[in-house]
């Protein structure tokens, strides 16, 4: 028996590592990923081997994640209850595709997580498991063993000779997750959604008001519907993310303190930081204005809290998800051309677009002399028949009151 598990090297994964072993007497192969948390990954490999794992794999998916996963969604705008842009919940399909392709490699027969009974993590680990490989057996250590406290936990790895860093000794003070994407941050002091998170919560970027009092200005370059360029410099998709984020960052942009509702049923309360994805967001509908039709665009709006929600809960790889996602990529043929903005103080906002492919016709629309390109008469034929529905319903109300 052999199980792949993804290990983060941390404390936690590392008593899941034993207990694996014990619990189910089977080999341990071991999967960390470099999506840009912004950790050395090398004391990974270090202390799965200290602990005896003979097949590790590390792996550097930062270019895949962004290119496969965070790309394709912001095509669509996603937003999870107005809101939340989604960073937990866009990586884990792929460290999920990451664990079913090793378990193959290695004829292991089951993968296992560190997400807790309680979350949306679990759901969307294997959900997307399940989706890749019907057979596969999936462990979950939180939701079976009975290490329920700090103590408990601590007791295991000191019995099990596995190192505690010292700053793990005390309660963690909150749980955080970490991508290329985003950080969040949840439990513990974030707990009581009335009181305002602490300012140490923040971990990659400046309090807005702490931020430069000189804005910033930036171009970002779009071939449908995806980020090619900053300041006129090509870039590959994880290098522009991590370009966008130093910029946010640097400028305070893209924090938010949120209450949400989890696909399990209960409300969680998040402090979430995604400097480079708030920017890319409003650059994305900066650039759709002048390329996207309006029934196109409105279209693609409607449909936008469906994608959003799919893949909050775990539905990545789903006909439905699919099937919305080439919607989505066809709406997206002509969203190429270069936004501006201003980044100053927690905020980007577009402030200039242009594209070859623009839709934005400026004869049509000016308040001058349209020299004949649109005759206003048209518009009189145009509200009537409009009116006439409403003016039906008018008459037959003003009937009915006698
Ligand atoms: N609530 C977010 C989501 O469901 C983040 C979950 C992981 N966060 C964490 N701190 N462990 O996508
Ligand atoms: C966890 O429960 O492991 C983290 C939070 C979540 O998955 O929603």
């Amino acid at each position: 028996k052999k199980v792949v598990l993804a290990y983060s090297g941390g404390l936690d994964t590392s008593i899941i590592l034993k207990w694996l072993r014990t619990e189910y007497d089977c080999e341990v192969v071991t999967f960390t990923a470099d999506l840009g948390q912004g950790e050395e990954l090398e004391p990974a490999r270090k202390k799965a081997e200290m602990m005896g794992v003979s097949e590790i794999y590390i792996e550097d998916l930062r270019e895949e994640f962004t290119r496969d996963f965070v790309f394709p969604m912001f095509r669509a705008n996603a937003l999870y209850e107005g809101l939340y842009l989604l960073g937990t919940s866009i990586a884990r399909p792929l460290i999920s595709k990451r664990l079913i392709e090793i378990a193959e490699a290695t004829g292991a027969d089951a993968v296992a997580h560190g997400a807790t009974g309680k979350g949306n993590d679990q759901v969307r680990f294997e959900l997307s498991a399940y989706a890749l490989n019907p057979d596969i057996k999936v462990i979950a250590p939180w939701r079976e063993w009975d290490l329920t406290s700090r103590t408990k936990l601590l007791d295991f790895a000191e019995r099990n000779q596995i190192p505690i860093a010292k700053d793990k000794r005390g309660e963690a003070p909150f749980s955080v997750d970490a991508n290329l994407l985003h950080t969040s941050s949840e439990g513990k002091v974030l707990e009581d959604p009335a009181d305002e998170a602490p300012d140490y919560v923040y971990q990659r970027t400046v309090h807005p008001e702490d931020a430069p009092d000189t804005p910033e200005y930036i171009e970002v370059g779009f071939e449908k519907g995806d980020a090619v360029s900053i300041n006129g410099e090509a870039m590959s998709p994880a290098t522009i993310l991590t370009r966008l984020n130093e910029l946010g960052g640097k400028h305070g942009i893209g924090r938010l303190d949120l209450v949400e509702g989890r696909f399990v049923g209960m409300k969680s309360r998040g402090i979430y930081e995604t400097p480079g994805g708030t920017i890319l967001l409003e650059a994305h509908r900066g650039i759709e204005q002048i390329t996207l039709d309006r029934g196109a665009a409105h279209l693609k709006d409607q449909i936008m809290p469906q994608y959003a929600e799919l893949i909050y809960n775990g539905f990545w790889f789903s006909p439905e998800r699919e099937m919305l996602q080439a919607l989505i990529d066809k709406s997206q043929e002509h969203v190429t051309g270069t936004v501006r903005l201003k980044l100053y103080k927690g905020l980007a906002r577009t402030v200039g677009r242009w594209s070859d492919h623009s839709l934005y016709s400026e004869e049509h629309v000016t308040f001058e002399d349209d020299a004949g390109a649109y005759d206003q008469k048209d518009a009189a034929g145009f509200i009537k028949l409009n009116a006439l529905r409403l003016r039906l319903i008018a008459m037959r109300n003003r009937r009915l009151k006698g």
